[in-house]
């Protein structure tokens, strides 16, 4: 019993106070708006983030969060650059770049 207790609250622990993975975060706040593959444009506005490079993504997550990039809907993506943290950015771009 202890043993599952134990296990149950490492679990928690671990999603309450880590990074979640890159899919994770990806299909729950990102996907609805930018596509299964990161193709779509987002709400008539955004480039296909599926073909940006690992490099451009991060820059313009970076840029959201501090307000150095955007174009006129970048208050939207302000809103779901701001809760990630920077090893997040790393591996969403990581993952997005290879969506396709
Ligand atoms: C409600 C819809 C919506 C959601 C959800 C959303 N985005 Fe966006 N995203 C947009 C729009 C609209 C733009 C273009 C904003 C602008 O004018 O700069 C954009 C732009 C971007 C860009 C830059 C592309 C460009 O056109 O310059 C990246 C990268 C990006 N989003 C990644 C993400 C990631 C990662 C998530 C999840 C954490 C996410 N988005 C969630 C709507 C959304």
């Amino acid at each position: 019993m202890f043993k599952y207790i134990l296990l149950f609250g490492t679990v928690f622990f671990l999603l309450g106070c880590s990074d979640k993975p890159a899919e994770v975060i990806y299909k729950s706040d990102c996907m609805q708006c930018h596509g299964k593959m990161g193709l779509t444009s987002a709400l008539g506005q955004s480039i296909a983030i599926g073909s940006m490079s690992e490099k451009e993504i991060k820059l313009a997550l970076h840029g959201y969060q501090d307000g150095t990039y955007g174009g006129p809907k970048k208050s939207i993506m302000q809103k779901h650059a701001s809760p990630l943290s920077d090893s997040e950015i790393e591996d969403l771009s990581k993952y997005i770049s290879n969506l396709y």
